[in-house]
């Protein structure tokens, strides 16, 4: 292994994903990172109501874990002139890539998007698992990035670090996808799991928020928001379309009663939210509801499984399974990504050149 230049990570939310990847990174994460010719430091951290912290020499991480865990302010270790929003610390902070965390915004994908096209304006390169900015903006942010020599790379958006994205854009040149269909929303899987085992809904979301799975809002999980955005995210990325959430035919899981979920299991059927995309003429039709699918097919998943079925040209249908889902393998899709943006950044010399 080589040293590695300092890559300066700084990143834009410090909650269940944000802290886990904090945890991760000095120890199996730097790893890869490594090799990939980068010594990771973390050059700055925003939040919501624990301040911000910028150090151009990288933060102490464990201690930026320990006040954030205390419920205390990052300011505390701030090295740098004031920055009174995240729209500033994103405009100012010294770093070669931005990792946005920041909680999903299923109506219009804010602000994340904005702080994404302001790090890729100023030539930072961007990884996120914010489905946010994928869904409702990422024609646009793919153009910036390309103009602007940049990485944006979203792999945690869908499935959390099982490769969707990376998996049809680095393996599988030439096809084309013409649908798919998933369960791609854990927290609903986790929740109609349980009630199949006779588990109150209240005390199954409670457990999926436990687990960290649930949205911050797990509304958008129960009427099937985040599942909306999880499709048109993959329809954009995968088949080239420009669907937008609010188009979304959708019916969540919130009126669905412990006694149909029972039934369903009698009759050797399980009730999972399942998402539908499909070429019609021109357009990509996106629908999410909730479906009984026969056990043993690739959609009946157990637990909070994930699981992603695309329908190919050259390819057939390529299903992809997550065992699990959790908050690790969303911290590894943005590693994932990062190990690209270290092979980019390498390439290059080693230093962002900023703008603006
Ligand atoms: N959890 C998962 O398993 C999972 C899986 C795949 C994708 N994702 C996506 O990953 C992202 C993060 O998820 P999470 O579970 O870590 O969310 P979370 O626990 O709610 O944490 C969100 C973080 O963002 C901060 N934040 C909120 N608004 C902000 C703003 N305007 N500027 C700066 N920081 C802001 C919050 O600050 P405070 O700490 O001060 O509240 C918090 O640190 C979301 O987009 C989610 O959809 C999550």
């Amino acid at each position: 292994l080589t040293r590695g230049r300092e890559l300066r990570i700084a990143m834009v939310g410090f909650g269940n994903v944000g802290r886990r990847f904090a945890e991760l990174l000095p120890g199996p994460f730097a790893r890869p990172l490594k090799a990939a010719g980068a010594r990771p430091i973390v050059t700055g951290i925003a939040t919501a109501r624990h301040g911000r912290a910028i150090d151009p020499h990288g933060l102490d991480l464990r201690h930026c874990l320990r006040l954030v865990r205390a419920g205390r302010r990052l300011d505390a270790v701030h090295e740098w002139p004031d920055t009174p929003s995240t729209i500033d610390f994103v405009q100012t902070v010294p770093a070669d890539v931005l990792v946005e965390v920041s909680p999903l915004d299923p109506i219009a994908g804010e602000p994340a998007t904005r702080h994404v096209r302001i790090a890729l304006r100023r030539r930072l390169h961007v990884v996120t698992a914010n489905k946010g900015p994928v869904a409702f903006a990422l024609g646009r942010l793919r153009g910036l990035a390309r103009r602007q020599g940049r990485l944006f790379l979203h792999e945690g958006a869908v499935m959390d670090g099982t490769p969707v994205f990376n998996l049809v854009e680095r393996c599988l040149p030439g096809v084309r996808v013409r649908g798919f269909r998933g369960a791609l929303n854990s927290t609903t899987s986790h929740i109609l799991s349980r009630m199949e085992q006779g588990v109150p809904a209240a005390q199954a979301l409670r457990e999926a928020q436990a687990l960290g799975i649930a949205e911050a809002d797990p509304a958008h999980d129960l009427e099937g928001r985040d599942a909306a955005v999880k499709g048109c995210a993959l329809a954009n990325a995968l088949m080239g379309a420009s669907v937008r959430p609010p188009s979304v035919r959708r019916r969540g899981i919130t009126r669905i009663t412990a006694q149909e979920v029972q039934a369903a299991a009698r009759a050797g059927r399980r009730l999972r939210l399942i998402v539908r995309a499909r070429r019609d003429g021109g357009a990509v039709r996106l629908r999410v509801a909730p479906e009984k699918v026969p056990l043993g097919d690739p959609l009946a998943v157990s637990g909070a499984d994930a699981v992603l079925v695309l329908e190919t040209d050259l390819m057939g249908e390529i299903g992809v399974i997550e065992g699990g889902g959790n908050v690790d393998q969303t911290a590894y899709a943005l590693l994932a990504d990062l190990v690209a943006v270290a092979g980019a950044w390498s390439r290059e010399g080693g230093r962002t050149r900023l703008c603006g």
